[in-house]
């Protein structure tokens, strides 16, 4: 029994340092530019639950743990106990055997056999009654004698018997305690087969498909990984050709002539350096500067507030062509946003993919940011679309109080170091953008998070996210909280009265 809660400590032990390590890896994510104290209050993960506001839940998922099957009853094999030996005759005591006389005889051998006549005999036995007698009465001792020493021995044998009987006794009291002990031995020895047999296998069976779809899943993870490695082995070298048309925007590069959507040089304010943004020249007339774009997870989006402020990621790299006909990920910048929007009315396009490939858009007629001073306030309107009014109207899934604090219209953007958003401060376990994983207008806290943390394959649970939290790509109104898109991007262009 030792050996068996042995095994099954070691097991566990084993087991619980798999999780542990399953655990471990996972923390290595978006923010580790900080070290985030982890508030994680894990929520029920089942997918169905709907996040963005911020009540939280506490209510934690037991955590299943390994029972370990009960004993079975002691089995009914009776022990048979081997047959024991006759106990020895006793010995017999012998006769004593008296010697016969008489007859008729002559006296000398020599003269034959003859029957004495009643004179003869006589005479014969006068003559010899003398020594006779003497010779009968030592017969008489002599047989006495022996009959004395016959009963000595007799009562000595009677003794032997005795105590044979008594050793008898015994051995026959040591086989039936010995008895007694092979057939307690035969029952635990039973015990112990049943449970070898069955309790141990069925443990061991238990715990190894247990480990066996860790396994699974660990594979699946390193799949995971090495694809996405070898998405981004190659590193974004911009080694394709500025086409030499420029412009301010790609509303203006497009009239120039520009008609290929590609990475373009602008320059919407001579007082700034020029910089590099791709125009997508086809879409609904095209002209749409890409400010933001998400598609594979090659690029961090757990930036802090300078990256947003300047710009990151990737803007495009060469399709095989001589030109950067493909977009990168990226953010433009919160920097360049604002000043592109200050420009004039602004439209602003969301185009979003999920795994199936389905696609769904958000139009805003108006879009601004304001500059750093005022904390990159967001103004959108005018929605249509098919993708959900999240930035004027939250989550189409909550109600009330709940859904207004949804609502990303008029809401500071806010980055994991700089907390702006519509949730009561100074309180550092507060802040969405720690637990939402990336910069935007956050409030209390999102309905739409396209800078969220990218997950491959799309759904992903509480137990994955870092803080608990729906960090995901997220657009709830299309996909609710925990289906994490394939690609997202945003465009905007200026809107041309004419
Ligand atoms: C807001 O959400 C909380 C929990 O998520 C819920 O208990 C409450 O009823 C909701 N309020 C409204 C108005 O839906």
């Amino acid at each position: 029994m030792l050996t068996q809660s042995k095994i099954m400590k070691l097991l566990l032990l084993f087991l619980l340092s798999v999780v542990v390590v399953v655990k471990s890896q996972a923390a290595v994510d978006y923010d580790d530019e900080e070290e985030v104290a982890t508030t994680a209050a894990p929520v029920d993960g089942d997918g169905v639950d709907a996040r963005g506001h911020r009540p939280l839940n506490k209510k934690r998922e037991p955590y299943p743990t390994l029972r370990p099957a009960p004993l079975p009853p002691s089995s009914g094999f009776r022990y048979r106990a081997r047959p024991t030996k006759p106990p020895a005759a006793g010995r017999k005591r012998e006769q004593v055997a008296f010697p016969d006389h008489g007859g008729c005889k002559h006296m000398s051998e020599e003269l034959g056999v003859l029957c004495p006549t009643g004179c003869e005999l006589r005479t014969a036995l006068l003559k010899q009654e003398r020594t006779v007698k003497p010779t009968v009465q030592d017969l008489t001792d002599k047989v006495q004698k022996l009959e004395q020493s016959t009963s000595t021995i007799y009562s000595y044998t009677h003794l032997l018997d005795e105590r044979l009987a008594k050793k008898q006794k015994q051995v026959l009291d040591n086989q039936n305690v010995i008895s007694q002990y092979n057939k307690e031995v035969e029952e635990h020895y039973t015990f112990i087969k049943d449970n070898l047999d069955n309790n141990i296998p069925t443990n061991l069976r238990l715990l190894r498909s247990v480990v066996d779809s860790l396994q699974k899943k660990i594979q699946e993870l390193q799949k995971t990984v090495t694809s996405q490695l070898q998405d981004c082995r190659t590193p974004c070298t911009v080694s394709c050709n500025i086409p030499v048309v420029s412009g301010k925007e790609c509303e203006d590069i497009i009239r120039k002539g520009g008609e290929t959507s590609e990475m373009y040089l602008v320059q919407p304010d001579p007082f700034f350096k020029p910089y590099r943004v791709y125009c997508d020249m086809k879409t609904d007339n095209g002209g749409w500067l890409l400010i933001q774009n998400r598609q594979d997870g090659s690029v961090n989006f757990g930036r802090p507030w300078d990256s947003y402020k300047k710009g990151f990621g990737n803007v495009a790299s060469s399709g095989g062509k001589n030109y950067c006909d493909t977009p990168g990920e990226y953010w433009l910048g919160n920097d360049k946003i604002s000043q592109l929007t200050k420009m004039g009315p602004t439209e602003l396009l969301i185009e979003l993919e999920d795994w199936n490939g389905d696609k769904v858009k958000a139009h805003y007629g108006g879009f601004s940011i304001q500059g750093e001073a005022n904390k990159y306030q967001l103004s959108v309107s005018n929605y249509r679309g098919t993708a959900g009014n999240a930035l004027l109207e939250g989550a189409s899934q909550l109600y009330g109080e709940n859904r207004t604090m949804t609502i990303h219209n008029s809401m500071f953007f806010s980055t994991f170091d700089r907390d702006n958003d519509g949730w009561p401060n100074p309180d550092p376990k507060k802040q969405c953008s720690k637990e939402d994983g990336g910069g935007w207008w956050y409030n209390r806290c999102h309905s739409a998070n396209p800078n969220g943390r990218y997950y491959w394959g799309g759904h992903y649970t509480s137990e994955m996210a870092k803080h608990g939290t729906d960090d995901g790509m997220v657009w709830m109104n299309w996909k609710g909280s925990w289906h994490s898109l394939k690609k997202a991007s945003m465009k905007i262009r200026p809107i041309i009265q004419e």
